[in-house]
């Protein structure tokens, strides 16, 4: 006799779903039994015929005197993870008439077994939820995500805790509720005001600047002066993130095994990588192609805090997603995408004491030691950055004696953002950062006595192609958060000063 099962999976590559056929069939006539899964499956994946055999024999079922073969189809696409357990083991208890197949065969099905017979959590829940969706599935998950999968939007969704509990469900003895919808919970890294910053006014005006417009951003200063305090309130000054931005932010998180508490991401997120971040947690990668730094970025903040110590080959790799918005990860057999459009802030000293520029502070090798520290970051990465800004230290005494409180809260320099970033998605489609080409010319309209201004203060700072688009595009931005069509005179001015890092009071030669 054969009995051949077919149910539904999913399998991931980036952010793309593909939809896997999971074909069980039995053959007759083997004197013991013999399990073998086929279809490009990797170590993870064969390993579930062990997990299987165990969850069958803690239901008191063992695997029959027969021939068992799993084919995962399209075969010429590259299975990995353990999710596929699940499924599997449903085809298995179909093809022994344990479990209905016309019932479970409407379902997208996605789950680990535990040796006990367990569900349990998977990365990619959310992913495949909203796939099923679209494709007329219901979806079978983990009983401790059933309410990822209902932020998918639809109620289609078993989530059983163990096996026995899909098994009870289909035989009517237990039906399995609907997940609740889990509350948003409040971020887990609670990142403070802006307005606990003290002074500083002129790196708090370009991190609007830097909000408002998209604009990549750098702070020069001395150690202490709250560059990583005034960096980590970015998210806080951003626009809220629009449902399909936490959609999209939430789906990469989902894939990544990282959507902890159920709930999505509702707060832009705010990515602080180590300087001893290795290429593949930046970009993303390994044997599961799992997203990197800047895809767990996306839609908010990349901040790399100590920017000369990271490994110049890391950094390089920020250039191509910087420019597209997203990262391509090659790996043998097949390209994974994942969606990069982040906000790049990065924070260094002038040099390794720090204290560049202070003569009772710095140390004897200054400015040369300030020289090889700078020059580890390339130009081509530097010149992406449109906003380079000192950061000076504040006085501890005016600290202490609440001078400079600044009574602006972040709530307070949003509401400008907000107006600023609509004027941009109203007039061009997209943040000022990102404007280029005819665009550019299109949308910075200098009169005659603002393009010779600029154009003079451009030939005497020696500035490049790229430099003079830089002051055009961040003065577009400033003329925005004055709620102004036309860019007048203060607004070249400004953009003017937050000129690149060696051009600074911390500048060196390069
Ligand atoms: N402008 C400020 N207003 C209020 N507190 C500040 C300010 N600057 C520094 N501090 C205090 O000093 C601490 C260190 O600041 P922060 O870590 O932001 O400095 P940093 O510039 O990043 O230094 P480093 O170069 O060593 O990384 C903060 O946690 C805060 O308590
Ligand atoms: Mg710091």
């Amino acid at each position: 006799m054969l009995a051949m099962i077919n149910l539904n999976s999913v399998i991931f590559n980036g952010t793309d779903i593909t939809k896997i056929d999971v074909q069980v069939q039995l053959s007759a006539g083997l004197a013991k039994p013999e399990f073998n899964i086929i279809g490009l499956a990797d170590r993870a994946v064969k390993e579930s015929a062990e997990r299987i055999r165990n969850a069958l024999s803690a239901l008191n079922l063992s695997l029959p005197t027969q021939k068992l073969t799993v084919n995962l189809s399209p075969a010429d696409v590259e299975k990995s993870g353990s999710h596929f357990d699940l499924p599997i083991l449903c085809g298995i208890l179909c093809a022994l008439g344990v479990l209905p197949e016309s019932e479970l065969s409407k379902y997208v099905i996605i789950g680990e077994i535990g040796l006990d017979g367990a569900i349990v959590k998977t990365g990619g829940v959310l992913a495949a939820s909203v796939w099923a969706n679209s494709n007329n599935f219901g979806i079978i998950c983990p009983g401790t995500q059933g309410a990822e999968a209902r932020w998918a939007g639809h109620t289609n969704i078993l989530a059983p805790n163990h096996i026995l509990d899909l098994i009870n469900h289909f035989h009517g003895t237990q039906i399995l509720p609907l997940p609740p919808v889990a509350q948003p919970t409040e971020s887990e890294n609670k990142i403070g005001d802006l307005s606990e910053v003290h002074g500083q006014e002129s790196a708090k005006r370009a991190l609007e600047i830097a909000a408002a417009g998209g604009h990549a951003m750098l702070m020069v200063g001395p150690p202490g002066s709250g560059k990583t305090m005034l960096a980590s309130r970015l998210p806080t000054i951003m626009p809220e993130m629009t449902a399909k931005e936490i959609l999209e932010t939430s789906i990469i998180y989902s894939i990544a095994g990282k959507l902890n508490n159920q709930s999505l991401i509702s707060n832009r997120p705010f990515r602080s990588v180590h300087h001893t971040a290795s290429p593949v947690a930046l970009a993303g990668g390994g044997s599961e192609a799992k997203p990197g730094e800047i895809s767990l970025a996306h839609n908010g903040v990349l901040f790399l805090d100590e920017l000369p110590e990271f490994n110049r080959a890391t950094l390089e790799i920020l250039r191509q997603p910087m420019e597209s918005g997203k990262i391509v990860i090659s790996r043998a057999k097949r390209n994974a995408t994942y969606p990069a459009h982040f906000q790049l802030i990065a924070a260094m000293n002038p040099c390794p004491c720090g204290h560049l520029g202070n003569a009772a502070l710095s140390c004897s090798r200054a400015p040369r030691c300030a020289e090889a520290y700078q020059n580890k970051i390339s130009g081509p990465l530097l010149d992406r950055i449109d906003l380079h800004v000192d950061v000076d230290a504040v006085n501890p005494w005016e600290m202490k004696n609440d001078v400079n409180i600044s009574t602006e809260t972040s709530a307070d320099v949003r509401k400008r953002v907000v107006m600023a970033r609509k004027k941009q998605l109203d007039r061009q489609g997209y943040v000022n950062a990102l404007l280029d080409g005819g665009d550019l010319d299109k949308y910075v309209v200098l009169d005659d006595e603002l393009t010779t201004f600029l154009n003079t203060a451009a030939e005497k700072m020696g500035m490049s192609a790229r430099g003079y688009n830089r002051v055009k595009k961040i003065a577009r931005t400033i003329a925005d958060l004055r709620g102004d069509d036309n860019i007048i005179m203060s607004d070249i001015a400004e953009a003017l000063s937050y000129r690149p890092i060696n051009r600074g009071k911390y500048g060196v030669k390069r």
